[in-house]
């Protein structure tokens, strides 16, 4: 295990510590620090912890069966109570990028679907202006050409310069996310109004849903690699 997977390890343990209780219904993130999360609860529920899950991913959801987590679909069930997910990039005003894994669409859905969202993460992905992670925005595959020069307009327009947007790939071929859409990545390397452009991205026609999360985590549980980890409420 790296450094920096102890710190992510140390996050998820210390989210389920203070945040995961009996009975409750949880979002599952997706990403290898959920993924070490989601490790740690099948620990506690194999010792009794009566939890159900709702996967964020069909990897994530994988996983879980395979470690024998209950898991309901997101329609079956009513508001969630929680979910813990982890962030590519978080700010100090709790705005995330999501969307390294092609999971932004779900990873949305189902933080939206729950009452709280703690987000989880080593202190790496700490930093003071997002956006040197490309942003993945998600749009669907008819006329995906035309919707990418939409947003290099809209990015444009809104001063952010001539942004490269590259294709989401898996080997040779675009990858095709769990919803059956491509990703776009925009190498904006800084984004000075984070939710001024989490408000317009959606209006273009093709683009599904895009990788800002801006108002939707409660907390943050931030792990480092000597094992320790600390809560900040946001
Ligand atoms: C997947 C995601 C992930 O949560 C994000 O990429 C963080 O991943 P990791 O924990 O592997 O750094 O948004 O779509």
């Amino acid at each position: 295990m790296t450094q920096q997977d102890r710190a992510k390890v140390a996050a998820g343990v210390r989210a389920l510590d203070t945040y995961v209780r009996d009975g409750m219904l949880l979002g599952l993130g997706s990403g290898t620090t959920s993924h070490w999360f989601v490790r740690s609860l099948a620990e506690r529920v194999r010792e009794g912890l009566d939890v159900v899950g709702v996967p964020t991913s069909t990897a994530t959801r994988d996983l879980a069966l395979e470690l024998g987590i209950r898991l309901a679909d997101l329609n079956d069930v009513p508001e969630l109570d929680l979910t813990i997910d982890g962030p590519d990039e978080i700010d100090g005003a709790g705005s995330m990028i999501k969307g390294g894994g092609a999971c932004l669409l779900w990873e949305k859905v189902v933080a939206r679907a729950s009452r709280r969202m703690v987000t989880i993460l080593d202190d790496t992905k700490i930093v003071s202006t997002l956006g040197a992670f490309p942003l993945p925005v998600e749009v669907i595959p008819f006329g995906w050409v035309s919707t990418r020069g939409h947003l290099a307009r809209l990015f444009a327009d809104a001063g952010l310069g001539q942004v490269e947007i590259t294709n989401r790939m898996r080997g040779n071929e675009l990858l095709v996310t769990d919803s059956g859409h491509y990703i776009l990545d925009a190498h904006l390397e800084t984004i000075p109004d984070v939710p001024a452009l989490a408000g317009v991205l959606n209006d273009i026609p093709g683009v599904v849903e895009h990788g800002l999360f801006v108002g939707i985590a409660d907390a943050m549980v931030v792990g480092h690699p000597d094992g320790s980890a600390d809560v900040r409420s946001l």
